[in-house]
């Protein structure tokens, strides 16, 4: 099943998700790739990787673009050609973009117990509204709190940000699938929409820069 998700989010904002099951020969084929990502698919380890990047480029199809129109900055934060803000992420089988006139990011995360043993090192403020009670929700929701950190560092992208110092998500049920989260870096302080969902076992969140602060 390949094309999983592709949604308006608002007018402004589509966001697109993959579920990959083919091979790396079938997305190789339908997808056009200028030179340098030929060459980075190509130095790529793992396949798994190799089909994550492709199934990216069949979601930038969809969605009426292609690689041609995709180019990376020195960091690595991916822009498009017209301008509209684009954000990336994969994971396992599966992967997603948001595309937006908005300053975005996403990012999607297999829900693993593993989490709870890293927790300590990406959340503060945040243990004051975690229960470990229930280790299900524990974890959905401890996976929605680092995958808005990865989706505001892909916002902001700034050297020296610290998931544990300078962002704090506020408190939040997963029913209400939307939270709220601060960054205060230096100067810096903004505050950002985040919204989540869950996609089979993974857990997907995006997050936008509020304009307003
Ligand atoms: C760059 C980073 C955000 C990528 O996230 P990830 O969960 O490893 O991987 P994802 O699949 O979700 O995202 C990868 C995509 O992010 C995008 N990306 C990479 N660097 C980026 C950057 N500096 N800014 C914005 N987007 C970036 C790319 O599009 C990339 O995919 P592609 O190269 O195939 O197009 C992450 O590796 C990182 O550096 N995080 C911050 C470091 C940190 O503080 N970590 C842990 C603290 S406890």
């Amino acid at each position: 099943m390949p094309l999983f998700k592709n949604f308006f989010f608002d007018s402004q904002t589509q966001i697109l998700v993959w579920k990959i099951t083919e091979t790396y020969e079938q997305l190789f084929s339908e997808v056009v790739l200028n030179m340098k990502n030929r060459e980075r698919l190509i130095g790529m380890k793992s396949e798994l990787h190799q089909r994550g990047f492709l199934s990216v480029r069949k979601l930038l199809q969809e969605a009426g673009y292609n690689d041609l129109d995709l180019y990376y900055d020195e960091f690595g934060k991916p822009h498009l050609e017209d301008d509209k803000y684009i954000s990336i992420t994969h994971s396992h089988e599966f992967s997603a973009i948001i595309i937006s006139n908005r300053s975005v990011g996403i990012d999607i995360e297999l829900h693993r117990e593993k989490i709870i043993r890293i927790a300590d090192k990406f959340i503060t403020s945040e243990v004051k509204f975690l229960s470990i009670e229930d280790v299900n929700e524990y974890i959905q929701k401890l996976t929605v709190i680092w995958g808005a950190k990865e989706a505001i560092f892909k916002i902001q992208n700034e050297k020296g940000i610290s998931f544990k110092d300078h962002i704090q998500v506020l408190p939040f049920d997963l029913q209400e699938i939307k939270t709220t989260a601060n960054l205060n870096f230096g100067d810096i302080q903004k505050q950002f929409d985040v919204y989540y969902e869950a996609v089979e076992n993974f857990g997907l969140v995006y997050a936008f820069e509020k304009e307003w602060f």
